[in-house]
């Protein structure tokens, strides 16, 4: 008669399962909310909630001025690009706000100044490590559609050089000459 004690540890193990589950999700629900220490993928919230609530910037600053305005801009007109290209686009987003984030989190500010200058040192290292240089020219097309491209990097001829010198970028750096870029 062994099975009365093991159903009745099957029904202990139940319950203290079920009873744990909204401890379990506790920490979840935290962490979803903490959009400034994880901003999420696909959202734009971190630069008004995170960057320009904490440092004022204003209009023209980098938190909205750039960051939510092209984040936004990328994010409506996602349809011109390819499913690749999107992936991109969201990669590119990603990889761009979580560089900031120990600015948005960190104990010390730094002025609008040096948030800018660190934010657009990212740029280069977020848009060709998401794959820029993979894309197809319709892509290409595309993203130089959405955004001004130069005005995104802060020094123009040294992305391009920095394309012209690694070998995967030759295409994309053919590209933008072609372009007139
Ligand atoms: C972005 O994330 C915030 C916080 O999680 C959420 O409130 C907001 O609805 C999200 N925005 C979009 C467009 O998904
Ligand atoms: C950073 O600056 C903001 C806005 O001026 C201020 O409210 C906040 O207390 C400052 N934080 C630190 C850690 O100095």
């Amino acid at each position: 008669m062994s099975w009365l004690p093991m159903l009745s540890r099957c029904g202990f193990i139940l319950v203290l399962g079920l009873a744990l589950i909204p401890f379990v999700r506790v920490p979840f629900a935290a962490r979803a909310t903490d959009i400034c220490a994880d901003p999420p993928r696909d959202n734009c919230s971190f630069y008004s909630q995170c960057l320009e609530a904490r440092f004022h910037c204003g209009p023209d600053g980098y938190p909205l001025g750039y960051g939510l305005k092209y984040c936004t801009k990328f994010g409506d007109e996602r349809e011109k690009l390819s499913e690749k290209g999107q992936t991109w686009m969201l990669d590119t987003m990603y990889c761009l706000q979580h560089k900031l984030v120990p600015e948005a989190v960190g104990a010390s500010n730094v002025t609008c100044d040096q948030l800018e200058d660190k934010a657009f040192e990212t740029h280069s290292d977020c848009y060709v490590q998401s794959g820029l240089c993979t894309l197809s020219a319709v892509d290409w097309l595309a993203i130089v559609d959405i955004v001004q491209l130069p005005t995104l990097f802060q020094s123009w001829d040294a992305f391009k050089e920095t394309l012209e010198a690694g070998g995967d970028c030759l295409e994309f750096y053919g590209f933008l000459i072609t372009h007139g870029l």
